[in-house]
């Protein structure tokens, strides 16, 4: 049977909906609408949680409102068949306790909810964590209050679990044989090798133990004056420059240990002092820039290539599966295909489409459509079977 499915995802500087159809032949976006903070944060060269909250809350009512029209599911309400004023007054009243700190976010709710109608939605799906407590709640409450106000199903999804599950938006993969399958989620926040088994199965094999392969990206930047995010910054100068001519050599920390954990926080320093050295010998930073951004680039990548591909190979892999916003990067792409070829490695490799690779709610809607241990179990109804969201969101990354 046809199902829509609404995806909210907040969890750190995305206010992100998708609404998107989901039946046994496939899943298909509707709409799938990203405003993205990245001039509010770039002052300040990095997220800052409290005005990624503001933010949130200034922006899921406008971006949902989009999103439904895109999808044909915004109607004004008739005013003879919605629901009596009694009845309205208790629900807003209980609107009012769900987003009671959610001040800007309970008044664009409020009057969304009493100006349109219930739209033709089966499930809501939201991201529960991990990510920036402030920025994970507003899309928390207003799901919460939308699956109150609509008497619709709530179903917490894990964002880590969402990039992965991002490489089946355009394509299910049905016919392949993928598993067991080794994933790199490589983002902003997170750096993790993970075996899959199945849809629903993971077991988290190595991570990172200090710094995230994003943050390594975000913070050399900020050394070489780049701006936030990094990782763009970083790559664009590096293809800009000719690898013959590469001068520089940054160390690659824990790339020859067994096991299959990072540590980037050694390279940043590594970065800082290169910098600092280059500044006392008189040297003209600017124009040293694409070969320093492309030997930062070189370093981050062939550490992640090199430990995901020993994971496959230690657990016999069928597929390499990446996901996470660092995935953007077209040289670690090329880096993976490269290696593989050159070691006539036999595994299928995914990456998500570009636009599906960073943060959005297209990825957190398909883990609804396609994790049914997830939908089932925690399928829930505020006021019928009350989630304990500060419990998931400290468990984030054990439930994973
Ligand atoms: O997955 P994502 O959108 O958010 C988190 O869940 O963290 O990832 C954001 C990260 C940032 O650190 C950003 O610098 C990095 O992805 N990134 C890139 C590129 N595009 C985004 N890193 C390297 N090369 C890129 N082209
Ligand atoms: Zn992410």
């Amino acid at each position: 049977m046809k199902k829509i499915v609404l995806g909210i995802e907040t969890s750190c500087d995305e206010t992100a909906v998708c609404i998107a159809q989901s039946d046994k032949n496939g899943f298909k976006i509707l709409s799938n609408i990203v405003s993205s903070q990245i001039k509010v944060h770039a002052p300040f060269g990095g997220v800052v949680p409290s005005l990624a909250k503001r933010e949130h809350q200034k922006n899921l009512i406008p971006v949902l409102k989009l999103a439904l029209k895109e999808a044909g599911l915004l109607k004004t309400q008739n005013s003879k068949t919605e629901i009596t004023k009694k009845n309205k007054n208790s629900k807003i009243e209980t609107l009012n306790e769900i987003l009671e700190r959610e001040d800007v976010l309970k008044k664009n709710t409020i009057n969304f909810l009493t100006k349109y109608s219930k739209p033709k939605i089966d499930s809501i799906a939201v991201t529960y964590g991990p990510g920036l407590a402030p920025a994970l709640w507003p899309g928390i409450n207003l799901a919460r209050a939308l699956s109150f106000y609509w008497d619709t199903p709530l179903i917490p999804i894990n964002h880590l679990e969402a990039h992965i599950l991002a490489n089946w938006i355009t394509d299910e993969k049905h016919a392949k044989k993928l598993f067991p399958a080794i994933c790199a989620v490589i983002s902003g926040g997170h750096t993790l090798i993970v075996l899959m088994k199945k849809i629903g199965q993971y077991k988290i094999i190595g991570e990172t133990r200090d710094d995230a392969a994003g943050e390594c990206f975000d913070k050399s930047a900020r050394l070489l004056g780049l701006g936030y995010p990094g990782g763009p910054a970083i790559s664009q100068f590096a293809s800009t420059f000719n690898p013959l001519h590469s001068i520089f050599k940054l160390p690659r920390p824990m790339i020859n240990t067994k096991d299959f954990d990072f540590s980037f926080s050694g390279l940043k320093t590594a970065v800082l002092y290169l910098v600092q050295d280059l500044k006392k010998q008189g040297k003209n930073i600017k124009e040293l820039t694409p070969a320093l951004c492309y030997e930062i680039q070189e370093a981050i990548n062939e550490t992640l290539v090199k430990k995901t591909i020993s994971a496959a190979k230690k657990y016999k892999a069928r597929s390499i599966i990446l996901g996470g916003g660092v995935v953007t990067n077209q040289a670690l792409k090329d880096k993976f295909i490269q290696i593989i070829k050159k070691e006539n490695i036999k595994i299928n490799f995914m990456a998500p489409e570009r636009k599906l690779t960073t943060d959005n709610a297209a990825m957190i809607a398909i883990v609804a459509h396609l994790n049914k241990k997830i939908i089932h179990p925690r399928r829930t109804r505020l006021g019928r079977e009350k989630i304990n969201w500060e419990n998931l969101q400290a468990d984030a990354n054990l439930k994973f």
